[in-house]
């Protein structure tokens, strides 16, 4: 597996009561200063299924991408939400989603400090759209957030 890119990817997460704080290195500004952001919900799309394996590596079979991030919520956007459990699931490397099973999905939940990562693959474009990996927040006392992570082809 080759590694061609590394992301870095803070924040995700909801609407009014959680406030995230998205980092990209495009979003990082001159001075080094992260942009604060709300993270906006996306479609769920028709390929999601619950229940995906609990782990870290989630595809193998190709270009490889390892993306690191944290939940957080609060006016500020500094506050990390701990035990956030983060569905993510992307179409495979031939751009099809595996709905007999479970590959191209995964579950992570965030530690104490609100960080989750996980390595997978560049998924590819398909049907016309960018590529994109699908990404389902829960959290205690906040709604769910679905939305998805887009990426630059490489
Ligand atoms: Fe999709």
């Amino acid at each position: 597996m080759k590694r061609k890119k590394f992301l870095k990817f803070l924040g995700i997460v909801p609407f009014v009561s959680i406030d995230s704080k998205c980092r990209s290195q495009e979003e990082v500004n001159d001075t080094g200063e992260e942009q604060i952001c709300k993270t906006d919900r996306d479609a769920e799309g028709p390929f999601y299924k619950a229940n995906a394996p609990q782990r870290s590596i989630i595809e193998t079979e190709g270009t490889a991408l390892t993306i690191e991030g944290k939940v957080l919520k609060g006016a500020d956007c500094k506050t990390p939400v701990a035990n956030a459990i983060i569905d993510v699931w992307h179409c495979r490397n031939n751009g099809e989603y595996d709905m007999q099973g479970y590959k191209g999905r995964a579950q992570l939940q965030t530690d104490a400090k609100g960080n989750y990562s996980f390595t997978t693959i560049f998924p590819p474009p398909y049907s016309g759209r960018p590529r994109h990996i699908h990404f389902k927040i829960r959290a205690a006392g906040f709604n769910e957030l679905t939305t998805q992570l887009y990426l630059n082809s490489h």
